[in-house]
C-alpha cells in the first residue's frame, strides 16, 4: 500500500536499519526496485526528481508508482518527491497524490543559489502546513552538499565537492538543526556530512572516514525524534566503473561512499539514504555490454531487460547491506 514517509521511517527508527530512497524516471527503474523490494521484503521508498518530473511528467511518474502500488499491494511504498524547490511545486506533487515531499529551502527557487536560513524556515512551514493536513510527510534541509548539477570535475582533493567552501559552512550544525526543526516540525531533516551528489565525490579512492560521523552523532542527539537523512549516498561501484570503461565509456577516476560508512551513520540516527548514481551507473554497464555483445539487436527490449537486472542487483544490495530485508 501508500504509505508515508514517516510512517516507514518510524518503523526503521524503531528497528535500526536504513531505507534506501532510488531516484526514478521510468518503468524499467520502478520495476527494478521493486523486483528488488519483493525479493528481500523490503519497504519501498520511490522518489521523483524534478529532473525526473521534467523527463517524464508528474502524471506518467504517478501512474507508474500505481501500477507498482497494484503489483506489489503487500510492500509498502512511499511515493517521495525529490528536492522540491518550491511551496508550489510541492502543493502540485501532494495534489498528485504522493506521501512524501522535500521542500530543499537550503536553496532558492532556481535549485542553485544558497538561499537565507530565514527564507528556508518560511517556506518549509508553509509545506509542513499543507502537507501535514493531507497526511504528507515533509523532508527538509538545511546545510550545503555538493552542487546538484551532476557535472564532471566537483570533487577536487579526495575529501569532498565544493571544499572550496568553509568546512563550517558547508556542514549541518545541530543546533541550528534543532531550532529548524523546532520552527518546522519535519519529519525528517536532510543533513550536510561530508556528501554529495552525483559520480564525483572523491578523486581518490577513501583512506579513511569520508563522513562527519560525530556530527551525525551530535545532530541525532539533540533531534532524536526527527529522521536524518544523506543525499548523495551513492557508493560509486568500481566494478561497474570498469565495466562501464571496458565496453567503450569514458569515465574519469572517481569513488564514492563506502557501504560501511553508509552502515555506521544508520547507526547513529540516518534513516534515509538517497541513491540515483549507482543505479544509473549500473544500467548504463549492463547496455553498454550488451551492445558490445550483440552488435545486430534494435529492441529495446533486450538492452532494457539486462539494464532492469544490473540495476535490480544494486538495489538488492543496498537493501540487505542497509537492514531493510525482511522489514515488509
Ligand atoms: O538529487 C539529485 C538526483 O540524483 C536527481 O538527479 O535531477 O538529474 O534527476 P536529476
Ligand atoms: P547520488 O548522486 O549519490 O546517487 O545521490 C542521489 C540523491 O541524493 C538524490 O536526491
Ligand atoms: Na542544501
Ligand atoms: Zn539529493
Amino acid at each position: 500500500p501508500l504509505v508515508s514517509l514517516r510512517q516507514v521511517l518510524d518503523h526503521a527508527a524503531d528497528h535500526g536499519y536504513g531505507v534506501p530512497a532510488f531516484n526514478v524516471n521510468n518503468l524499467e527503474q520502478v520495476q527494478a526496485i521493486l523486483q528488488a523490494a519483493d525479493a528481500t521484503r523490503s519497504p519501498v521508498i520511490l522518489q521523483a526528481s524534478a529532473g525526473a518530473r521534467k523527463y517524464a511528467g508528474e502524471l506518467f511518474l504517478k501512474q507508474l508508482i500505481e501500477g507498482a502500488l497494484a503489483s506489489f499491494p503487500h510492500l509498502p511504498i512511499v511515493m517521495h518527491q525529490d528536492h522540491g524547490t518550491s511551496p508550489s511545486v510541492c502543493l502540485t506533487a501532494i495534489k498528485h497524490g504522493f506521501s512524501s515531499v522535500m521542500m530543499d529551502g537550503s536553496l532558492l527557487d532556481d535549485g542553485k543559489t544558497p538561499s537565507s536560513y530565514e527564507y528556508n524556515i518560511a517556506v518549509t512551514q508553509e509545506v509542513v502546513r499543507m502537507a501535514h493536513a493531507c497526511g504528507v510527510s515533509v523532508e527538509g534541509e538545511i546545510g550545503c552538499l555538493g552542487r546538484l548539477d551532476t557535472g564532471m570535475g566537483e570533487a577536487e582533493d579526495g575529501v569532498g565537492a565544493n571544499r572550496t567552501l568553509s568546512h563550517a559552512e558547508m556542514l549541518t550544525d545541530p543546533w541550528q538543526a534543532k531550532e529548524f526543526v523546532e520552527a518546522t516540525h519535519v519529519d525528517a531533516l536532510a543533513i550536510a556530512i561530508g556528501t554529495s551528489h552525483g559520480a564525483y565525490k572523491f578523486s581518490a579512492p577513501p583512506t579513511g572516514a569520508v563522513l562527519d560521523i560525530e556530527r551525525v552523532k551530535a545532530i541525532h542527539d539533540t533531534i532524536p525524534n526527527t529522521h536524518l537523512v544523506m543525499h548523495g549516498s551513492s557508493s560509486v561501484p568500481q566494478d561497474l566503473l570498469d565495466m562501464i570503461r571496458k565496453y567503450g565509456g569514458d569515465l574519469k577516476p572517481t569513488w564514492g561512499v563506502p557501504i560501511e560508512e553508509i552502515q555506521r551513520a544508520i547507526r547513529w540516527g540516518v534513516r534515509k539514504i538517497n541513491i540515483d548514481t549507482d543505479l544509473r551507473l549500473a544500467m548504463t554497464a549492463a547496455i553498454r555490454k550488451h551492445f558490445a555483445e550483440n552488435p545486430a539487436d534494435f529492441d529495446p527490449r533486450q538492452y532494457l531487460k539486462p539494464a532492469i537486472s544490473a540495476m535490480s542487483a544494486v538495489c538488492r544490495a543496498r537493501y540487505v547491506d542497509f537492514g531493510c530485508s525482511g522489514m515488509a
